[in-house]
């Protein structure tokens, strides 16, 4: 086990809050070993890029509907990644698919962060109040975060953290959003520590989270 640090570009197609969690997590000093390197969107008026750049982090706007061919897209991404040097992937509120090779590319090294408790609530099509309304219209009484690794499907991949969050019977999709988000902005954090300390293993779709803590690191 050994510090292992994260050049991180975060993916966001809109508020961002996700990311301002994150760099609200650097700046406290809390992710010592963790540099947002860029932030990627598909739309150009995301809230999330104004929150980067407000801080002077690169940010690049790229579509996969811009481009004729998946092969142009990806080309384009890559030349970003390589260009910031990034090791590690967190998508927070991307809505669009992430090429395949991509993936590969970063098999281990991606994050997703998804409002329910997969694999509940997940899949091709369940975002943003959705997932909430399915909630809620199914009666559960609790829902929760996931953050999980990037696999080759929709909200498939390895999970690293799930966190619980009752549903109360007078619940919008709204209000119950808000507490699942608040959720989300410890969660995330706390996701990208384990991986900068070097204390995450996967072994057939299980992920395994090492309880000590390296050596220098305090809490
Ligand atoms: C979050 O609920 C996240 O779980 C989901 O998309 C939303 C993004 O919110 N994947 P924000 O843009 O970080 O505020």
């Amino acid at each position: 086990m050994s510090i292992s640090p994260l050049q991180l570009a975060v993916f966001a197609s809109g508020s961002g809050s996700n990311l301002e969690a994150i760099l609200l997590a650097i700046e406290a000093g809390s992710l010592p070993h963790v540099t947002v390197a860029a932030v990627i969107s598909n739309k150009k008026d995301a809230r999330a890029l104004k929150r980067a750049q407000s801080r002077n982090i690169p940010t690049a706007v790229l579509s996969p509907n811009d481009y004729a061919r998946e092969s142009d897209y990806l080309e384009a991404l890559e030349a970003i990644l390589n260009e910031h040097e990034i090791n590690f992937i967190a998508l927070a509120g991307y809505l669009k698919k992430i090429p395949l090779p991509l993936v590969k590319k970063y098999a281990g090294r991606m994050l997703n962060i998804h409002p329910s408790l997969l694999p509940a609530f997940g899949g091709p099509g369940m975002y943003g109040s959705k997932i909430h309304t399915a909630a809620i219209t199914r009666g559960v009484r609790w829902t929760g975060v996931t953050v999980h690794l990037v696999d080759e499907e929709y909200d498939t991949g390895p999970i690293l953290l799930q966190k619980t969050v009752p549903v109360h019977q007078s619940d919008t999709p709204e209000t119950l959003a808000q507490r699942v988000l608040a959720v989300e902005h410890h969660i995330y954090p706390e996701a990208l520590r384990l991986f900068a300390e070097g204390r995450v293993t996967v072994e057939n779709r299980k992920v395994f989270i090492d309880p000590n803590i390296p050596k220098g690191i305090s809490h």
